[in-house]
């Protein structure tokens, strides 16, 4: 990752920015976090993201993108009207930024989590950006800033079981100070996504046949302790950081809804993921796919063990604009004609 970011400052001085605003519209978006957000940032074919049957739907061939299609940073853009930003790890290809970077990593969290970058590491490739004068103060302030860290760092936990609920104070903590860093840079205005339903994913449910939930005390303990612990810090954040402004997007509450309104989003599987078994893996001595994958992935709430397909995200993302799914702003629309930008 370092030979990544040396290159690209080389190459800075052909980079140019997409402007797509006019009067209010905001310009860039800038994405920090794990696989919910990553639009292909791991290096090609180190993960399953790059391997068949991903991106099946979209754009039909694996784009390093955790789904059969669009992922929520693609849908979040969409909805902003402005283009999905370019991957961090294009940068060093020379390409134009458009729309904004998106430095998430798949498996990163704010602990060490899967081992991936974390969020903080993130924060400083974006940091190396802002000091090579890639934007401007002003660029920043009208930026949007979306993070999505929603639970690697409980995923991956392997820890005590007494270290475990401690976490749900560590987690919004190191994100907080993140955020602060964003912001001693300039960034103004931010999204943060609330944890996935931890006890809904596919992994979890798998044992169930993907019938019910995960009923864990331990784990619906930690996943109200981490949403509000964060809503604490991040309400701190828009009252004493002069011009800031943050949207709390409520996802647990979000993919709860849909998974119990399926047919309001045209979808028919909740739980069940459309791709069971090892997504992306094949036996090595006979190329057998060791999983199997559904026909219509548009119909399924979740792709593999831990993602959504992109008509899951369309529909969660949709929510938000639907009142009571954010914190601090009624919608993302309101909010966004909130910010002076
Ligand atoms: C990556 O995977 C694709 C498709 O499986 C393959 O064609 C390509 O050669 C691989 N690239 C590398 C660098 O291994
Ligand atoms: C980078 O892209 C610009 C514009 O597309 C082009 O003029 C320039 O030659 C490219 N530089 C390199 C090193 O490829
Ligand atoms: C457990 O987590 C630590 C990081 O907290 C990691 O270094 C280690 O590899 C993990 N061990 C296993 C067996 O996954
Ligand atoms: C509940 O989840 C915790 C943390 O993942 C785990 O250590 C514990 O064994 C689970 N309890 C039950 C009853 O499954
Ligand atoms: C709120 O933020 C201020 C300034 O950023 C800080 O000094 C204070 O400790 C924070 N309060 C809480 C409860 O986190
Ligand atoms: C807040 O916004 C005002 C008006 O645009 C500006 O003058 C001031 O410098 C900003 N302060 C900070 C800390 O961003
Ligand atoms: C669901 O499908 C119907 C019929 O195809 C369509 O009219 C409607 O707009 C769809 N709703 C959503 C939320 O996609
Ligand atoms: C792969 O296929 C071989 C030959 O059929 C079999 O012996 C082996 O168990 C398979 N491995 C996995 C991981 O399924």
């Amino acid at each position: 990752m370092r030979t990544l970011v040396i290159l690209c400052l080389l190459c800075l001085h052909t980079l140019s920015i997409y402007a797509n605003g006019e009067g209010s519209e905001p310009r860039l978006l800038f994405v920090f976090g794990d696989s919910y957000a990553d639009t292909g940032n791991t290096p090609p074919n180190t993960t399953a993201s790059w391997k068949v049957p991903y991106g099946m739907f979209w754009p039909g061939s694996p784009s390093g993108r955790w789904s059969d299609g669009f992922v929520s940073t693609d849908i979040l853009a969409s909805t902003l009207g402005i283009p999905s930003p370019t991957q961090y790890a294009r940068l060093a290809l020379n390409v134009t930024i458009s729309g904004g970077v998106n430095f998430a990593v798949g498996g990163s969290g704010v602990t060490y989590a899967f081992g991936t970058p974390p969020f903080q590491t993130q924060a400083g490739w974006f940091a190396n950006l802002v000091a090579a004068g890639l934007f401007t103060q002003e660029d920043l302030s009208r930026a949007l800033f979306y993070v999505s860290v929603v639970g690697n760092d409980y995923s991956a936990y392997n820890g005590s079981l007494d270290g475990y609920f401690p976490l749900s104070h560590k987690v919004p903590l190191l994100i907080d100070q993140t955020l602060r860093t964003l912001y001693s840079l300039g960034a103004r205005n931010f999204i943060v996504s609330s944890l996935t339903p931890l006890d809904c994913v596919p992994s979890r449910t798998a044992p169930s046949g993907f019938t019910e939930c995960e009923k864990n005390t331990t784990t619906d303990a930690v996943i109200l302790g981490h949403n509000h612990f964060l809503g604490n810090r991040l309400e701190n954040i828009t009252r004493k950081l002069e011009n800031s402004s943050v949207l709390y997007l409520q996802q647990t509450k979000a993919m709860r809804y849909v998974l119990n309104h399926l047919s309001e989003f045209n979808l028919t599987e909740g739980l069940k993921p459309c791709c069971v078994g090892q997504c992306g893996a094949v036996n090595v001595t006979t190329g057998i796919p060791l999983y199997t994958v559904c026909e219509n992935p548009e119909d399924h709430f979740f792709w593999d063990g831990v993602h959504p397909t992109g008509a899951g995200w369309k529909a969660v993302v949709g929510l938000y604009n639907r009142p009571r799914f954010t914190w601090f702003a009624r919608t993302l629309s309101a909010w966004i004609g909130n910010l002076r930008l």
